[in-house]
């Protein structure tokens, strides 16, 4: 049965935690995959999530099956979270959210139907985008091409290429955009240039598909959804996935969501009803731990509070971790302009090194980063920071 079965390639992201773990380099540092660590490279268990595991457990409850879109308070955070709980959209119910196994669960709902709806439209990601997009809008089925991005001779981003192709985008074509620390650059559209985005899309008839992973880690959690708002305004239909993996540090319990805005009350039934049938026929209904725990903190206002400071905090970390790695790396001998490094926003750097600079990287001082240049600054700490910047030095000189 299995005799044709052909070796497949490791995931070009989490592929890379494999190989980082096989690795017996006592030095080794994993800037591969977007994940946030403190100071001293543990993984956070935030103190609002703690608190609210612990008011959980003191009120001890039978795990039922939940409902196909998820627990009803969860939903409820999420669109006030993303839209704000007073939006007219949120108020005359013209968004269907569903619960999702984080911001990829997310996606992939919302690809599904976006499939049945509208077989033979086209997808177009941003080039780069995280590794991911393609390979999931592929395997919903629709043919994935590329709208410019990365302008790497100006180390920012091809503005005018994007918009071209945005107005040249056939009516009814799926654009997936980054609402915030684009992945894998960091380079962010201004809201002036969002604003001509949101005006091409509306011109050119596209279908926007805003994904929204790392919501608070650019310039804050009101900043960085500011985008939702651009697109309420212009009166579009879209899809957002969301997903607190990373802002909850909450990775393993695959929390995120999908929210598709729609124009009346009566098309958004439709609508989750569709969404549902995705789901049930993907994996049934979502699991309770981590959305209740999420419930539980945004409706807490204290709590609510607390996981804005520690947000904050993260986001603090990876900004002085950013200018650290400048320092470090003019202090390795570095006499290149470095600005790019602090001008990115989110979890990483696209540092423009090459494939074989990324595996001298990995094979000659332990230090794992994605093959495209991405590296992960939120791994960065006051330890490894040097070694980093040493290492990234050698290859850069060699
Ligand atoms: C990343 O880009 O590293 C994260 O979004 C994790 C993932 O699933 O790839």
């Amino acid at each position: 049965l299995f005799a044709a079965v052909a070796m497949a390639p490791r995931d070009p992201i989490l592929g890379l935690n494999e190989q980082f773990n096989a690795d017996p380099n006592p030095n080794k540092v994993n800037l591969g995959v977007g994940v946030y660590y403190d100071d001293n490279g543990k993984l956070p268990l935030l103190a609002c999530v703690a608190a609210a595991e612990a008011q959980m457990l003191a009120a001890p409850k039978a795990r039922g099956y939940l409902p196909i879109d998820g627990i009803a308070a969860y939903d409820q955070a999420v669109q006030g979270l993303v839209f704000g709980a007073d939006s007219d959209v949120v108020k005359n119910k013209r968004v269907a959210t569903v619960q999702a196994l984080g911001g990829t669960g997310g996606l992939k709902v919302g690809a599904d139907f976006l499939k049945r709806l509208n077989p033979s439209a086209k997808v177009l990601i941003s080039d780069p985008s995280w590794e991911n997009h393609r390979a999931l809008f592929t395997n919903a089925g629709f043919t994935v091409e590329t709208y410019p991005y990365y302008d790497a001779a100006n180390r920012g981003i091809h503005f005018d290429g994007m918009l071209a192709a945005l107005k040249a985008a056939p009516a009814g074509t799926i654009v997936v955009l980054h609402a915030c620390c684009h992945n894998p650059t960091g380079y962010d559209l201004t809201s002036a240039q969002w604003e001509q985005v949101v005006e091409a899309v509306k011109t050119a008839g596209l279908v926007p598909f805003l994904d929204m992973a790392y919501q608070g880690f650019g310039e804050g959690i009101a900043e960085d959804g500011a985008v939702i708002r651009q697109f309420l305004a212009a009166g579009l239909d879209f899809f957002v996935s969301t997903s607190f993996s990373k802002s909850f540090s909450l990775y393993g319990e695959r929390v995120g969501a999908l929210s598709v805005v729609c124009s009346t009350a009566e098309e958004t039934t439709k609508v989750l009803s569709q969404l549902k049938i995705v789901i049930r026929t993907n994996y049934s209904n979502p699991p309770t731990h981590g959305a209740q725990v999420v419930a539980t903190v945004l409706s807490t206002p204290a709590l609510r509070a607390q996981w804005e400071e520690e947000l904050g905090g993260m986001r603090v970390r990876i900004r002085q971790m950013r200018e650290a790695l400048v320092q470090e790396l003019k202090a390795a001998g570095i006499t290149e302009d470095l600005s790019f490094v602090t001008r990115q926003k989110g979890m990483f750097s696209y540092s423009g090194l090459s494939v074989e600079q990324m595996q001298r990287l990995r094979s000659e001082f332990g230090v794992y980063g994605v093959d495209s240049g991405r590296i992960c600054v939120a791994a960065l700490n006051s330890k490894n920071i040097k070694a980093v910047a040493a290492a990234i030095a050698a290859v850069k000189k060699a």
